[in-house]
């Protein structure tokens, strides 16, 4: 049934062992009236996708965000199988209008990264920033003619980090979730797009 939550998808292949992405979840748990928490580890532990489960979760919602530890520059590997059988023809895409069920709906990335965010710097060690580094799912997206919103990021976990800065981060997420849901449409007016502390 259509809400206006926002969906979580949260893919995380060591919940228990995480510290920031687990702090996160804990956050948006407390706003369960605002947020739908969809973490796919605990629902599919053999990652035996329920495509049309997912389908319909997204169908549900118009805003989304994609919550994920940064694994080799990437996502975590259950989320990439989930984009290759959820976003099938017919549904995400095709030439008419009703097989692009997922049109207009924002899409938001929220990732923690290990590495310093000075690193991923254009003159920094990787020259490559997060957002360069998830085109790719930018892209798909846009492919699927939805609207891609501006990337949450907290860097230099690998460093460590104090409990209040986690705490922050977590916060500061809630309100970036938050002005997805509220705010207007213009990504480029949500001012909180990073979370960089280290
Ligand atoms: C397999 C693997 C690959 C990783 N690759 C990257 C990477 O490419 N870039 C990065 O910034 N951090 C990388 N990290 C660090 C994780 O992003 C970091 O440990 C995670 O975001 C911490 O969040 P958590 O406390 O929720 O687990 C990697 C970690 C693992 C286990």
């Amino acid at each position: 049934m259509k809400t206006a939550k926002t969906l979580v998808i949260v893919t995380h292949p060591d919940i228990d062992k995480s510290v920031v992405n687990k702090r996160w979840v804990e956050e948006l748990q407390k706003h369960r009236d605002l947020i739908t928490i969809h973490q796919l580890h605990e629902q599919y532990p053999d990652h035996t996708i329920d495509v049309a489960a997912e389908q319909q979760l997204l169908l549900d919602h118009d805003n989304i965000v994609f919550q994920f530890p940064f694994y080799w520059f990437s996502t975590p590997p259950l989320l990439k199988k989930w984009q290759d059988e959820v976003l099938l023809h017919g549904f995400a895409y095709g030439r008419g209008t009703a097989e692009r069920k997922l049109a207009g709906k924002r899409i938001g990335l929220a990732i923690s990264a290990g590495i310093k965010a000075v690193d991923y710097d254009k003159d920094g060690r990787y020259a490559a920033t997060v957002e360069e580094l998830v085109r790719p799912l930018r892209l798909t997206i846009e492919y699927i003619s939805a609207e891609p919103l501006p990337v949450f990021t907290f860097y230099g976990i690998e460093d460590g980090h104090s409990t209040e800065e986690i705490d922050l981060s977590a916060a500061q997420y809630l309100q970036y979730i938050k002005q997805i849901a509220g705010g207007p449409r213009s990504p480029a007016s949500l001012d909180i797009g990073s979370c960089a502390m280290a």
